[in-house]
C-alpha cells in the first residue's frame, strides 16, 4: 500500500512569501485497487502522482510505498511503482516500441536473444506485435500510449500510475487504452479529467489547491468536483 503523511511539496516563487505549495498537508491511504485523482488545471493531481515513485520528494512529511520510504529508498519505489506520462514521448527514449520493451527487461533478462523474444511477446500481448520495429514517430497516438505502457509493464511493477493516460487519444484509442487499464491485474492510481474513467474507479479523490477536499465513491466525488467547478 502507498501511504502519504503529512505531505506538503512547496517550490520557491519570485513573489512573497517566497514559496508556492504545490500540495498542502495531504495525509492519505492508497489501498484500493483502482483510484482516480480529479480536480481542476494546477490543483496537484500530477505533483500528488510524481511523489508515489519517487520522482519528487515531499518538502515535508513522507510517502511509504510498501514500507519503503520515497525519500530514502528511491531504487525499490520505482521499481514496484510504475509511471507513465500523459504524453508517451516524453517516456519513449529509443527509436522502436521493441528497443525501448528491451531496456525495460535489461536488468531481468541478461541473455540478449531471450530479451528481444520477451519484449516481442509483451508488444504482442497488447495487439503491438505489427508495429515492434517502427519508428515510434510513425504509431498513431493509441499505438504510442499503448507502446508507453508497456515498457512500463514489462518492469513488472506492482502499482501502476498513468497521469491523464487518454487525454491525447480519440474516442477509439481512449476506450482502448480505459479497457487495457481496466483489465490490469495491478493497483492502477490515474489522474484523469476525463470523468467517465474516473468513474470506473472503486475511489475518487478530488484536489483543490493542493487539498483534499472530497474522497470517496466516485458519485459522490464527482458530485463534489462539479459543484466545485460550478
Ligand atoms: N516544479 C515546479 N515549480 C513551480 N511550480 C510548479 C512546479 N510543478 C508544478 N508547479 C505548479 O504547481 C501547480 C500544480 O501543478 P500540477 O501539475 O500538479 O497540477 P495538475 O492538477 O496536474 O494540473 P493539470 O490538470 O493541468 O495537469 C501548478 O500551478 C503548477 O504550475
Ligand atoms: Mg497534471
Amino acid at each position: 500500500m502507498i501511504a502519504l503523511h503529512g505531505v506538503t511539496v512547496a517550490v520557491p516563487a519570485l513573489t512573497p512569501p517566497g514559496t508556492k505549495t504545490l500540495l498542502d498537508g495531504v495525509s492519505i491511504d492508497l489501498a484500493e485497487h483502482r483510484i482516480a485523482l480529479i480536480g481542476a488545471n494546477g490543483s496537484g493531481k500530477s505533483t500528488l502522482l510524481r511523489l508515489l515513485n519517487g520522482l519528487i520528494v515531499p518538502t515535508q512529511g513522507r510517502v511509504d510505498v510498501e514500507g519503503h520510504d520515497t525519500r530514502r529508498d528511491a531504487a525499490a519505489v520505482r521499481r514496484l511503482v510504475g509511471f507513465t506520462f500523459t504524453d508517451p514521448l516524453s517516456q519513449l527514449v529509443l527509436p522502436t516500441p521493441l528497443d525501448d520493451v528491451e531496456l525495460s527487461l535489461r536488468s531481468r533478462v541478461r541473455d540478449r536473444e531471450a530479451r528481444q523474444a520477451q519484449a516481442r511477446a509483451w508488444l504482442a500481448r497488447y495487439g503491438l506485435a505489427d508495429v515492434a520495429e517502427r519508428s515510434i514517430y510513425d504509431l498513431s497516438g493509441g499505438e504510442r500510449q499503448l507502446a508507453a505502457l508497456v515498457s512500463v509493464l514489462a518492469v513488472q511493477p506492482s502499482v501502476l500510475v498513468c497521469d491523464e493516460p487518454t487525454t491525447l487519444l480519440d474516442l477509439r484509442n481512449r476506450n482502448l487504452v480505459a479497457q487495457v487499464l481496466a483489465d490490469l491485474p495491478h493497483q492502477v492510481i490515474i489522474a484523469t479529467h476525463d470523468l467517465e474513467l474516473a468513474a470506473q474507479s472503486e475511489r475518487v479523490i478530488v484536489i483543490d489547491a493542493g487539498r483534499v477536499v472530497a474522497d470517496g465513491d466516485p458519485e459522490t466525488a464527482i458530485a463534489a468536483y462539479r459543484a466545485l467547478l460550478a
